[in-house]
């Protein structure tokens, strides 16, 4: 269960999903053939709490170690971070032998990934994800980058880890609610190409919840699974790996709308995969059954589905904002029944008249 693999030619690598793994980073930094000096990426919540175990790894294995922090939240995923991020390497002396630590949430995945891509024209990164979020989803695959003033995620780079290695343990000081945001990007899985691993998640929404380890192990392991053979098809996003946007499009709106603080990422992905099957049923993909039993396992794992209130005209510029959008058309994400997808194109008008936004 322990070790898979993402298969990119050059750029493949391991995720390791173990309770404790922590304690092996610096082994397996070896393991993969890092050298030079170790500059973890961090920010102050998690480096308090994992900073230490990390150090000791690393100076375990004989690397020298710097502590770069960011701070933490979504507000500071932008350029000011990562010039400062640019200012902490230079003072550290990171030179190109040298590599990147990210030990953090997707924040802190994002910006270190991105930092890794562009510093001296690119050092190699590991991936120590911390949150659910980012150990199901944003630690593989290789999107790294920062917001925008003017839209998420707009500035970034595909650059692939060396290395993803992922401890469970580190979910125990993990707050409910971001928990349960990290559910939401479990659950698309199913929805768009397991209808197998949606079953196992309504049947053992309770064992999740109660973050019981084999539950874990399970949900994290087929996550990473299935998102790694979405980028193994297509790494750079030519036309597949955009499925794995299901419930972002019209999320990310929301978020955006929002000023990426009344909702954390994983919930406004829970209220998009909402709209995301409401348009289904609308476009006949799927039934009204399948929109109820999507909508009733978002709710199972504490996640809102509740549509927030909003300006039609702050949400339609939100979702013409949208990276996908090409010519005024969306490349929107749909549901075929449950556990498989289907690629529609859509303007922002229609995507709100067809998901039931238009009041
Ligand atoms: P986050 O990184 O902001 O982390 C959430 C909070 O949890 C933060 O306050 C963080 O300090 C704290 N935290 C992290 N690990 C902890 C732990 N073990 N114990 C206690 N607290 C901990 O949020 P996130 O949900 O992990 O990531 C969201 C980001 O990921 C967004 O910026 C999103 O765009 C990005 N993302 C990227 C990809 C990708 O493919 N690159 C995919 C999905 C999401
Ligand atoms: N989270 C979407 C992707 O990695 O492509």
């Amino acid at each position: 269960m322990g070790v898979l693999s993402v298969n990119l030619a050059e750029n493949s690598y391991d995720i390791v999903i173990e309770p404790g793994a922590l304690a092996s980073l610096g082994e397996r930094c070896r393991a993969v053939g890092l050298n030079g000096m170790a500059a973890v990426i961090s920010n102050p919540t998690v480096a308090a709490l994992y900073g230490t175990a990390v150090q000791r790894s690393l100076e375990g294995a004989g690397y020298r170690v710097a502590h770069i922090e960011i701070p933490d939240g979504e507000e500071y995923k932008n350029s000011a971070t990562l010039n400062q991020v640019y200012d902490d390497l230079l003072a550290a002396g990171v030179d190109r032998g040298s590599f990147v630590v990210a030990l953090g949430g997707g924040v802190v995945g994002d910006v270190a990934g991105y930092a890794a891509a562009t510093w001296m024209r690119g050092i190699p990164f590991v991936q120590v994800p911390t949150t659910l979020l980012a150990q199901v989803d944003s630690s593989v695959g290789g999107k790294t980058g920062i917001d925008h003033p003017k839209g998420k995620n707009l500035i970034g780079a595909f650059y692939q880890p060396r290395l993803v290695l992922v401890d469970i343990e580190t979910l125990v000081t993990l707050d409910q609610r971001q928990f349960r945001a990290g559910l939401a990007e479990v659950i698309k899985y199913g929805v768009i190409i397991d209808l197998p691993f949606f079953e196992f998640l309504e049947t053992n929404s309770s064992a999740i919840l109660a973050m019981d380890a084999d539950a874990l192990i399970k949900i994290i392991h087929r996550s990473c699974q299935l998102k790694a053979q979405v980028v193994e098809l297509d790494e750079k996003e030519a036309g597949l790996r955009a499925i794995l946007n299901y419930g972002h499009t019209l999320g990310h709106a929301f978020e955006s709308i929002s000023g990426y603080c009344t909702l954390v990422h994983g919930e406004a992905v829970a209220i998009g995969m909402v709209l995301a099957a409401r348009i289904s049923v609308a476009e006949g993909l799927c039934s009204q059954e399948d929109l109820t039993r999507i909508s009733s396992l978002i709710a199972r794992c504490g996640l809102s589905v509740e549509i927030p209130h909003y300006d039609r005209k702050q949400l339609l510029n939100a979702v013409a904002a949208d990276k996908k959008s090409k010519g005024g058309n969306i490349t929107f994400i749909c549901n075929r029944g449950i556990g498989m997808y289907a690629m529609l194109h859509h303007t922002p008008e229609e995507l709100l008249i067809l998901s039931r936004l238009e009041a």
